[in-house]
């Protein structure tokens, strides 16, 4: 499978960014690996010719209608998206958003052709009570459809704890998390052996080497260190090198 090094600029970039996924673009022209940058709706279509792949960091369910403010699969699509991240923690929390909308969304996605980065995660208080596997298969079980494939489905393992911290878990406890997914989604879906797993929360350039050494880890998804180029750039090289 080809890995992937995906960012995602939250709720962060103007115009005045663009600049940094041009010389992103320039850098990594033929990289061994796919790249692909989320961002804001408002930049999406600066973003897309730029040369890297672009991709939403969340859609509405709907195709269209009356829902002020809210962006489609569709929306994303056309202006020149080949992603969409769901899931993502911010939004289940800031947004209470369900395991069941989730999955909507992840049909969305897929309706309008795109590749979506489904998100799944622990709280901290999770993980001190030692529920992290329970609570991510609870989650895949409800958010991740029916029908999934490895060629409309990505999944991304975010501690929510690992978030913007600079806290990430140890190599050992990333790889049997991974391992356990991968268990799951070969269990669940017929290509769940090809279908990758990313592992998001507090990657940089320092700890990129080290998590990308990890089996079932095929690449990351970045939020802080995807926001320059000179700090996404080394992330992509130690995937490229992994
Ligand atoms: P971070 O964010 O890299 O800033 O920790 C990761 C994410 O939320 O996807």
């Amino acid at each position: 499978m080809r890995k992937l090094a995906a960012g995602n600029w939250k709720m962060n970039g103007t115009s005045a960014d663009i600049p940094q996924l041009e010389a992103l673009a320039a850098a990594h022209a033929n990289a061994g690996v796919d790249v692909v940058m989320c961002g804001p709706a408002t930049l999406l279509h600066r973003m897309a010719v730029t040369g890297v792949s672009i991709g939403g960091e969340d859609c509405h369910p709907e195709t269209s209608g009356a829902h002020t403010g809210d962006i489609s699969a569709e929306m994303i699509k056309d202006a020149g998206a080949t992603h969409v991240i769901t899931g993502h923690s911010e939004r289940r929390t800031d947004h209470g958003e369900d395991n069941a909308l989730i999955a909507a969304k992840t049909t969305a996605g897929w309706a309008a052709g795109l590749h979506v980065i489904l998100c799944i995660g622990e709280s901290e208080a999770q993980y001190r009570a030692g529920d992290t596997l329970e609570v991510l298969r609870a989650q895949m079980d409800a958010s991740i459809p029916d029908g999934a494939t490895a060629q409309t489905t990505t999944i991304a393992y975010e501690p929510i704890w690992a978030i913007g911290t600079g806290l990430t878990p140890t190599p050992e406890e990333i790889a049997a998390v991974h391992a356990n997914l991968r268990a799951y989604l070969m269990d669940r879906f017929e290509t769940g052996s090809q279908m990758r797993l990313l592992y998001g929360g507090s990657v940089k350039a320092s700890n990129a080497d080290e998590i990308f050494a990890l089996a079932n880890v095929d690449g990351a998804l970045v939020g802080g260190a995807s926001l320059k180029a000179a700090d996404f750039s080394p992330i992509i090289t130690a995937l490229e090198n992994a």
